[in-house]
């Protein structure tokens, strides 16, 4: 029979429990030094091993041979505890057994003793559930408890118990557990399962399950059976629904070159899709947090994985970044009073000055006060306006000035459009160059395949150059050069 990877790999000893160091600790030594509570309260989020610690600790004070607070796991009280047969254990479900009547008959078996086992233990499951009379009629056994019985309360909601239940327990706080405490479980259960597995995808896994281990392990266990044996990012994303990594990142590139067509097509092609807008909104706010934490920290690899892509967007001004950050934040708030698709693409159309925004240092190099914000830097530069070489003297290198000489440079609305032939300039070089004169943009041109198509690659470079791309045929059939001729 097939056994579910959240049962087949719930941990049977307190060694074996991911994280909650400070609950096994506790657990452990008062098993250890004969110190127990007669009741204990389990808090914390869902999947984080409140139940799984309660059974551990009912094994090691019923286990026939325990070694230093831990139970044997072989001999036949452990082996009955974990099948879920043995007579001492009793477990109870506080959401379907809530009413007095119930705690009333629970009171009345406390009295016997221990059948079997040293001692007798009772685990109130979702304790938070139980009415009040129930509590009240529970707080009269856990002020006297009877010899060899212990009371193990289990809740998602600490606030839901009453005060005067909380004063006669030893509260026991659960965390959820990290990122990486999870992807470092899931890989045992790879290795164990011979499963297949990138990485990535189990960092995905982790990110979606919110630091609660059944929801991770119960998504691999899933996600292995739909990839037969594999278990990666392109799988999880078809088997989930969500947009993959990479398209975020696309719709990204097109939020910073204020691309509104382009990313309100996008954002209308997804919902037509049925895909997930809200999951989406996650995964892009993450994306942008990331290029905020590449461009803020001194040393970015020791907190998140530095990719091509960060490397490559490095230039973005950490300005357009924080305002990008805030308007997508605020879809959620404002899907509140409307709907979440129209939401979104209000923020899109906000995100259209994106690209407008210099970081302040280059505006005061132009002896613009920020404040005056929407003038555009001119003051006594104007005289070279006609000349977006002049604009740039002094403040690049000369290569680079050489290159932006050679190349065909057109006059539109009011800035200047250079054509560049693919490979001359790279993107930080393109980036670094809007940054310093914002009226200047870039079309790359690129080597046409045999048969006249642009290569495959074209689209990618289009985005991550946020520049538009042209074949060299292309060029040729449109309006002649104006201006500087190549
Ligand atoms: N700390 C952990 N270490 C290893 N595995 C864990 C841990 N917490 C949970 N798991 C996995 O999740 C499964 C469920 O855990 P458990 O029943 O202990 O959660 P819980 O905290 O009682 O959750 P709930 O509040 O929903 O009852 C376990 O069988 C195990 O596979
Ligand atoms: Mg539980
Ligand atoms: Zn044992």
């Amino acid at each position: 029979m097939y056994v579910p990877f959240a049962r087949k790999y719930r941990p049977r000893k307190f060694s074996e429990v991911v994280g909650q160091e400070v609950a096994v600790r506790i657990l452990r030594n008062a098993v250890k030094f004969n110190k127990l509570s007669h009741a204990y309260l389990f808090a914390g989020p869902r999947g984080t091993g409140k139940t799984t610690l309660a059974r551990i600790l009912t094994k090691a004070l019923n286990c026939l041979k325990p070694e230093e607070g831990e139970p044997c796991g072989v001999c036949e009280n452990c082996t009955a505890i974990d099948r879920g047969s043995f007579p001492d254990l009793i477990e109870i479900d506080a959401a379907s057994n809530r009413g007095i009547d119930d705690v009333r008959a629970i009171r009345d078996a406390v009295s016997y003793a221990p059948i079997k086992g040293k001692y007798k233990v009772y685990i109130l499951d979702e304790a938070h559930m139980l009415t009040k009379e129930a509590f009240n009629a529970l707080l009269k056994t856990l002020e006297e408890p009877p010899q060899k019985t212990i009371f193990l309360l289990c809740t998602t909601e600490y606030e839901k118990i009453m005060p005067t239940i909380l004063s006669r327990c030893q509260r026991l706080v659960f965390s959820k557990l990290s990122e990486a405490q999870i992807v470092e479980n899931l890989k045992r259960i790879c290795d164990r399962e011979e499963l297949q597995c990138e990485e990535k995808a189990l960092y995905l896994i982790a990110k979606l399950s919110d630091g609660g281990m059944r929801d991770a392990v119960s998504l691999l266990d899933q996600a292995g059976t739909y990839g037969e044996g594999k278990v990666s990012t392109t799988l999880l994303e078809e088997f989930l629904g969500i947009v993959s990594q990479e398209r975020v990142r696309e719709f990204l590139v097109l939020l910073l070159n204020s691309d509104v067509d382009g990313a309100l097509g996008f954002l209308k092609d997804l919902s037509l899709r049925g895909y997930n807008l809200v999951r989406f909104c996650d995964l892009l706010e993450e994306e942008i947090r990331g290029l905020l934490l590449y461009k803020s920290l001194k040393e970015p690899e020791r907190v998140m994985q530095v990719e091509d892509f960060h490397t490559k967007l490095g230039d973005v001004p950490l300005n357009a970044l924080l305002y990008l950050e805030k308007v997508v934040n605020t879809v959620r708030l404002d899907a509140r009073s409307r709907d979440f698709l129209r939401a979104f693409e209000l923020a899109i159309i906000k995100t259209q000055i994106v690209k407008d925004i210099v970081p302040i240092s280059e505006l005061l190099k132009y002896g613009v006060q920020p404040s005056e914000g929407e003038k555009k830097p001119q003051g006594k530069k104007e005289e070279h306006q006609e000349d977006p070489i002049k604009l740039l003297e002094g403040r690049l290198d000369t290569l680079t000035l050489e290159v932006l000489k050679r190349s065909r440079c057109e006059r539109k609305e009011g800035g200047f459009l250079f054509y560049i032939k693919e490979g001359d300039l790279t993107s930080e070089e393109m980036n670094k160059i809007r940054a310093l004169e914002r009226r200047i943009d870039f079309v790359v041109e690129l080597k046409k395949e045999e048969g006249g198509a642009l290569p495959p690659f074209a689209e990618k470079v289009k985005d991550m150059f946020g520049a538009k791309v042209i074949s060299h045929e292309q060029r040729s059939k449109g309006k002649g050069p104006s201006g500087k001729g190549a």
